[in-house]
């Protein structure tokens, strides 16, 4: 059972996963998330913050920030599709699910599980910008700068990534692999 970087994955569960290789252990990220939460809480003291988390990829990460910002806040989701093609973003985004709670006036953090062309950060910064917020601000975990193909503001971010397909704590390949505790690359296959 060893989880140690660079080997292939090993679940706990036994199921070996050899096209995985871990890029940020679950400890890390706990450390990471954990200072961004510190610095969150610093800039939002005594405001009323709304975390709206990014459906699916965010989810993980959204509970562990809520535990460690430890601070009275509401939480609320969207659900984006961007037509995408494989890796390729068309561009084209549609709202599936809308927030439920009222953004106006609200001082509204957007928590992404990562930042790959922009297109979708881009496209909703823009559509809660509409709603007349008091303050709009993004938090990612992840950030893949080389894959950029429309410039957003991350306010906070946890990790620069290089340009390979993450998967776990949240993020998925078809669905696959949310589940696992740390980050890790998909190897190509062939
Ligand atoms: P965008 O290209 O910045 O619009 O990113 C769109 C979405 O694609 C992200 O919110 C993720 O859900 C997904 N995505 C981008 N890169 C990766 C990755 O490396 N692994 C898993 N999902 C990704
Ligand atoms: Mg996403």
């Amino acid at each position: 059972m060893d989880r140690s970087r660079g080997r292939g994955y090993n679940l706990l569960a036994m199921e070996s996963q050899p096209g995985l290789d871990v890029l940020f252990t679950g400890g890390e990220i706990q450390a990471a998330v954990k200072k961004l939460a510190a610095e969150i809480r610093e800039d939002y003291q005594g405001r009323q913050l709304l975390l709206v988390g990014v459906l699916k990829g965010s989810f993980v990460f959204l509970a562990d920030l809520v535990r460690f910002l430890n601070i009275p806040l509401e939480i609320d989701f969207v659900w984006l599709s961007s037509y995408s093609r494989g890796r390729e973003s068309s561009g084209r985004i549609e709202v599936v699910l809308p927030p439920r709670c009222q953004v106006k006036d609200r001082d509204v953090l957007v928590v992404e599980d990562i930042v790959d062309s922009g297109v979708t950060s881009a496209f909703l910064m823009e559509y809660l910008d509409k709603k007349k917020p008091a303050s709009v601000r993004l938090c990612a975990l992840t950030d893949k700068p080389s894959r950029r193909q429309v410039p957003v503001k991350i306010d906070y971010l946890g990790f620069t990534v290089p340009d390979k397909f993450l998967v776990g704590y949240g993020l998925d390949w078809d669905e696959k692999f949310r589940y696992l505790p740390d980050i890790c690359v998909l190897e190509d296959e062939g």
